[in-house]
């Protein structure tokens, strides 16, 4: 339980400068529980407030921890330089909480991306350590054949690499596309061992993190949520590995 003035609130929600917010609050553009709020000397319990600026409701969230369908042509950087950043695909606001990609897909890569602005979680979900399963769905440039998958499955090696990576799991999905699950998160993992196998990605999608699936979830591309408690903790290392 915390309680706070309605400008601390909002400015730890990401609206803006304290100084910002108690002059939203003052102008009368909050409402709590439908009744709008000027008195800055009030202090609010956090836990489970529903407010809404300007008309439009949020939930106070301690931390952010959310899930969005990235579409291609999307960078996973902060500082992105030639298409637009996927923090441009959620609300303005969350960019003020300092909230990042965990983790990166390429630009051209679609599916399931996790952002948050808790940086334990953050750290946490991207360690090397942490062996969460990612699937994807790759589609390739040649057939798919058994040779490949068999290849995938013993491991290749990459320019960089001491040891040949392979995937956990890999499986055909049809002529030219593959399901490919891997424990590590290398640079360009999934282009690079289908090069180093012989074939090569023509698009890529990343479908389901540890136990999380995006088909589960209702996002088009482009669309975002909050995570819930019982969808964060299907982010685990897979049994066999943790
Ligand atoms: N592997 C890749 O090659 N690209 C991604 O975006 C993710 C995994």
């Amino acid at each position: 339980m915390s309680k706070h003035t309605l400008e601390r609130i909002l400015q730890s929600q990401g609206f803006g400068t304290r100084k910002f917010c108690l002059r939203l609050v003052e102008d009368g553009e909050v409402s709590v529980n439908g009744e709008v709020i000027t008195d800055t000397r009030l202090y609010l319990e956090t836990a489970g407030l529903k407010f809404s600026i300007y008309g439009e409701e949020w939930l106070f969230h301690e931390h952010l921890y959310l899930a969005l369908n990235k579409p291609s042509d999307y960078e996973c950087s902060r500082k992105p330089s030639h298409h637009p950043g996927v923090l441009s695909l959620l609300p303005e606001q969350f960019a003020g909480r300092d909230v990042q990609p965990v983790g990166r897909l390429d630009h051209d890569t679609t599916g399931l991306l996790l952002m948050s602005d808790d940086g334990a979680f953050i750290h946490a979900q991207s360690s090397a350590k942490r062996h969460v399963p990612k699937v994807y769905v790759a589609t390739t440039h040649e057939p798919v054949t058994p040779q490949l998958v068999a290849q995938l499955l013993k491991g290749v090696k990459l320019e960089d690499e001491s040891v040949p990576l392979a995937a956990i799991v890999c499986r055909q999905l049809d002529s030219h596309r593959l399901e490919i699950v891997l424990e590590q998160g290398k640079y360009h993992q999934v282009k690079r061992m289908l090069v180093a196998a012989g074939n090569h990605c023509t698009s890529l999608s990343r479908t389901q993190i540890g136990g999380l699936k995006l088909a589960d979830m209702g996002l088009a591309l482009g669309e975002w949520t909050y995570l819930t408690a019982p969808q964060l903790a299907l982010l685990v290392p897979s049994p066999q590995t943790a």
